[in-house]
């Protein structure tokens, strides 16, 4: 479950929400829509702990603390973020995993064609290549480093945006069957990727309204 009362936040002196209220269920799926600059992403911000309100209550999964909330939820960010580690790496986070796991995963993400075709697959180090990936191939690899750790919440913030047609389809397909029992905020331009969503609301102004 996460629940907002009263948000407000402000960049400097830039103010995005003021007293904010949401209430997402647990295992409801929700999308968000709006205008470019609107405050989408800061909000997800606001939901993975890594933005503090200037006032009011963020509470997710029972936490509320900024380095607790981030242990509850997955979250596939605008421009995701690698490491200069190597593609196992930067899915796992360092963490155990078990090799059928991870081939479910490359295979959900549609990464398989891509690893398979690099000489040292899933070991290929990234580190001085980062920026050589595709918008695609980094997007991907954001969205198996979810998958991978699988938290009851995640927070999609246009997880396919770098993706073509038939790509995006069948990741946000993968997407979907990974998130059947999850709760979802899910931020899109592209509302017919919300099909079936319990909610979708439309951000302007700082508010939230139903769509
Ligand atoms: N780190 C920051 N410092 C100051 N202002 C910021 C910062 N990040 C975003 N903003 C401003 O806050 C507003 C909301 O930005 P945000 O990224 O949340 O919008 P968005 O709805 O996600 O837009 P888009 O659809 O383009 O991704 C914008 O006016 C933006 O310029
Ligand atoms: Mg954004």
């Amino acid at each position: 479950m996460i629940e907002l009362k009263n948000v407000s936040f402000e960049y400097e002196n830039t103010a995005i929400f003021e007293n904010l209220s949401l209430l997402v269920a647990e295992g409801e799926k929700i999308g968000i829509i709006g205008e470019s600059g609107c405050g989408k992403s800061t909000l997800l911000k606001l939901m993975a702990g890594l933005y503090v309100p200037s006032s009011g209550e963020i509470s997710v999964d029972g936490a509320s603390r900024p380095d607790e909330i981030i242990k509850k939820v997955s979250v596939v960010m605008q421009s995701p973020m690698l490491l200069p580690l190597s593609i196992i790496e930067n899915i796992t986070m360092g963490h155990e995993y078990e090799k059928e796991k991870i081939e479910k995963i490359i295979e959900s993400a549609n990464l398989k064609k891509w690893i398979d075709s690099l000489p040292e697959g899933l070991d290929t180090y990234l580190g001085d290549r980062a920026d050589e990936l595709s918008g695609g191939q980094a997007q991907r690899i954001a969205i198996a480093r979810a998958m991978f750790k699988d938290a009851k919440i995640l927070l999609l913030d246009e997880p396919t945006s770098a993706l073509d047609g038939e790509n995006a389809a069948s990741v946000l397909e993968a997407i979907s069957h990974f998130t059947h029992d999850k709760t979802v905020v899910h931020v899109t331009h592209r509302k017919e990727h919300l099909d079936g969503y319990d909610r979708i609301y439309l951000m302007k102004n700082g508010k939230l309204s139903e769509a």
